[in-house]
């Protein structure tokens, strides 16, 4: 049976009818089209690809271009979930009317369903102006891997009252700025709990416990395929780079041994044919 495909509207029902919302990032066709199938409801083609696939130390190098050159294949591979585009860093920060171009890039171009970016009371203003021009956001508070260095390093974010202030106030803006939801990154449970209770569109939570109304991972995280930084809060369902490892040096071997390929690998040449060609 066709399925229908997810909307913004779709999401924040879910949170009105007390349903968790599933979500996990991917960043090519083939990890799109399975999570697709497994009936994820939101896919994120997070900015966490420049760690996880294209091999930067962090996620400020990769670019708008290459943003959508991911999304796009996300695109091709999803036909059910919400696809959602990460915006990078700088794509949004220096002017409303950039952001809004940005944001236009990932509907029209590769085919996202709505964008997401980090930041709280001060990208209130970009969220409205983005979601004024027609295009659904979410917003990301709590720990925001683009301002890494503004907080010291990947910490749990609203350890004390202030900090906690902060988060709640953060969600509430972009909640009144028109966000569709509200993604809590490294956030202690109990404040995401607050925070939920206290928002009328979901949250998303990573490393914010159980409390938030849907949950998401990095899917190299889960299916482990990157080991060089793994959060408390990522867990592993498999450890993939083991198998893989092993096809790998199985094909070496063989292929060095001859054992590969086998006659069943090969195409062959009626003997007739083959006994006119002059050698
Ligand atoms: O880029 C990313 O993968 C993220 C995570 C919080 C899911 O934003």
């Amino acid at each position: 049976m066709e399925r229908k495909k997810i909307t913004p509207v779709d999401i924040q029902a879910m949170k009105r009818e007390g349903r968790k919302i599933t979500m996990l990032t991917a960043y090519d066709y083939p990890m799109a089209l399975l999570e697709d199938r497994a009936g994820i409801d939101i896919i994120l083609v997070g900015d966490s690809l420049a760690m996880t696939v294209l091999g930067y130390e962090n996620t400020l190098p990769v670019t708008m271009d290459e943003m959508i050159h991911h999304t796009k294949a996300v695109a091709r591979g999803a036909k059910h979930a919400l696809i959602l585009g990460d915006m990078p860093f700088m794509s949004y920060n220096c002017s409303e009317r950039e952001a809004i171009l940005n944001a236009g890039r990932f509907m029209k171009e590769a085919g996202a369903d709505a964008v997401k970016l980090e930041g709280g009371v001060s990208v209130k203003e970009t969220v409205r102006a983005i979601v004024k021009a027609g295009i659904p956001v979410m917003g990301h508070i709590g720990l925001t891997p683009q301002t890494i260095s503004m907080l010291g390093g990947f910490k749990v974010q609203g350890k004390d009252a202030k900090g906690a202030q902060k988060i709640i106030d953060d969600a509430l803006q972009l909640e009144e700025a028109g966000a569709f939801s509200v993604l809590l990154e490294a956030v202690p449970a109990p404040i995401a709990k607050m925070v939920t209770e206290r928002l009328s569109v979901p949250t998303i939570g990573i490393g914010a416990g159980v409390h938030c109304d849907g949950q998401v991972l990095v899917v190299h995280d889960m299916l482990g395929l990157f080991d060089r930084f793994t959060p408390k809060f990522a867990k592993r369902y498999i450890n993939l780079s083991e198998p893989i490892l092993k096809a790998f040096e199985s094909y070496i071997d063989e292929v060095r041994s001859g054992a590969f390929p086998t006659d069943q690998h090969s195409f062959h040449i009626d003997e007739k044919e083959l006994s006119k060609i002059e050698a």
